[in-house]
């Protein structure tokens, strides 16, 4: 029962006059025609509330998409019950039988809901074509086809036995329930975080960000129709308290696979402590938790390359990737010609709806995220440390725009080179060229968290020791490239410090945390 590697989900270009963008198009047309009325999924039922929040394109605030029905304390314990009843017979079943549903939902994504998946993500998280096209689709494709192929690997690392022993492994699922708590920047993870835990025979109360919601409910009715048997994954919508308050506090608390803020991972790591001696097992804490990333410049660096860098790796998505790069060190012999070309490319950016495929940036996720960014924009126009030299306006009459914007400081250690803003904010800072050890020792000193960041030169020596040198400091580390864009199975995604657990998002380092092995001897 090996898997073989999977080839990736290739991308499609959208170009215009294509196929595939009528089709899109098509698919959004009918998406804005509608208002979709989202149910709760638990225990494999649609469950409708009343209690009902408005779903809105952060582009086109003053059009509603839809609504999603919330629940309440009873609905999480509901779905509770529902997982833990589903796994009496999910646990047992054949994983080979599992992972059909797996690699059958990964086809249907592929071949007959592409567009909807697609069409959800850039109505309902403001993704444009490309962007909603490398994540609703492929890696969400990736991530179902991939973690079945690591899957088999798992299953098939055996002890060695001898004459008159036999020697096996189990690999078990973990005894109880896991919680998926998804974040609206990424609808792969939306599907990865629940998929992989259910894939090893667990089974899942998944709570998607609010945000998330109208492509996190087109993925479950997928899987549903690829066979997910009724409570293997629970869809519930709640305040994220909540949840934490009746989830920790359920003696069959087996795990959480988290993406999302370090505040948040940290409050709940605090509570399962808290609670430690009520749980059957000792729960597994996966968390992805954010990122502040670097694009540190060499003086032997191309400057095409490192403008290309900072241009896609800070404002693709409008910088919500937790791998956005958000701080870049520049060398001074090079400096001013890469701002020069760095500003005048972010000056042919279009913004806009994501309806219209033109535009490159789109809107941030919602106003809370806008009133952030927009504060650190304003403390930034009034700092004599910070000078703006790209962008700056913001304005959220319409939807939550804010237009690329780059900071220049003179001090490597400002509130933008150091706090997560996760916005369309880049802040540099330029340094002595001749000093490249003691900006490598800023650089490491100020990565509070460890996500990723990329070493942009031509220098074999220096590639070399900013690898070395900064090793802690991104769990994703880039040589001349930008800091984001990994694709499953071929970079394996997460951070360490502040940036989470690292067990590496799409691979075996990950699905080993859903697993509980018995090791079992017989002797003849
Ligand atoms: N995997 C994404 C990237 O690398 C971030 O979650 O950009």
């Amino acid at each position: 029962f090996d898997y073989a590697a999977p080839v990736n989900e290739p991308v499609y270009s959208y170009a215009p006059g294509s196929p595939e963008r009528a089709a899109l198009k098509k698919q959004l047309a009918a998406f804005k025609a509608e208002t979709a009325d989202i149910p709760m999924y638990i225990g494999g039922k649609e469950v409708r509330t009343g209690k009902t929040v408005d779903l809105r394109p952060p582009h086109e605030i003053k059009h509603k998409l839809g609504h999603f029905h919330m629940g309440d304390a009873s609905h999480i314990k509901d779905a509770i019950a529902a997982a833990l009843e589903a796994r009496e017979k999910w646990a047992k079943m054949d994983w080979e039988s599992r992972a059909g549903i797996f690699l059958r939902a990964a086809d249907l994504i592929a071949t007959k809901y592409r567009y909807h998946m697609n069409g959800a993500t850039m109505l309902g998280q403001s993704k444009n074509a490309y962007q909603a096209e490398i994540d609703s689709a492929c890696e969400l494709i990736d991530f179902l086809r991939w973690n079945v192929h690591y899957l088999s690997e798992i299953y098939r690392q055996q002890p060695v036995s001898s004459p008159g022993i036999h020697n096996r492994m189990e690999y078990r699922p973990l005894e109880g329930f896991v919680l998926a708590v998804t974040p609206f920047n990424f609808t792969a993870i939306g599907g990865n975080l629940p998929t992989s835990a259910a894939m090893c025979g667990n089974v899942v109360v998944w709570k998607p960000a609010n945000t998330q919601v109208f492509a996190a409910q087109m993925f479950m009715k997928i899987m549903i129709e690829a066979g997910l048997p009724a409570g293997v994954i629970n869809l519930v919508y709640a305040p994220g308290p909540l949840i934490g308050d009746v989830c920790f506090a359920d003696p069959h608390f087996a795990g959480i696979h988290f993406t999302g803020s370090t505040g948040v991972f940290q409050t709940m790591w605090k509570t399962i402590g808290e609670n430690i001696a009520k749980y059957k097992t000792y729960p597994r804490i996966v968390g992805e938790t954010g990122g502040k990333d670097f694009v540190l410049i060499h003086k032997s660096a191309d400057v095409d390359v490192s403008v290309t860098a900072l241009a896609r790796g800070a404002f693709e998505y409008q910088g919500q990737k937790c791998s956005a790069a958000s701080r870049a060190y520049l060398p001074s012999n090079i400096a001013e010609e890469i701002k020069s070309k760095l500003v005048a490319q972010l000056k042919t950016m279009k913004m806009g709806t994501t309806e219209d495929f033109s535009n490159f940036i789109n809107a941030v996720i919602d106003e809370r995220s806008f009133d952030k960014i927009a504060q650190y924009i304003d403390n930034a126009k009034k700092d004599p440390a910070a000078k703006i030299i790209a962008g700056g306006n913001y304005n959220k009459s319409e939807g939550y725009f804010i237009e690329p914007t780059v900071i220049e400081t003179t001090d490597p250690k400002y509130v933008t080179m150091c706090e997560e803003i996760f916005g369309p904010v880049l802040t540099i800072h330029v340094y002595d060229a001749e000093k490249f050890e003691e900006i490598m020792q800023v650089v490491d000193s100020t990565s509070e968290y460890a996500l990723t960041g990329s070493i942009i030169a031509q220098d074999r020596y220096a590639v070399e020791l900013a690898t070395r040198t900064l090793e802690n400091a991104a769990g994703n580390f880039y040589i001349n490239d930008k800091p984001t864009g990994a694709v499953v199975g071929q970079q394996p995604f997460g951070g360490a410090r502040a940036s989470g657990t690292n067990d590496k998002a799409g691979s075996m380092l990950n699905l080993y945390r859903w697993l509980s092995a018995r090791a079992i001897k017989e002797t003849f």
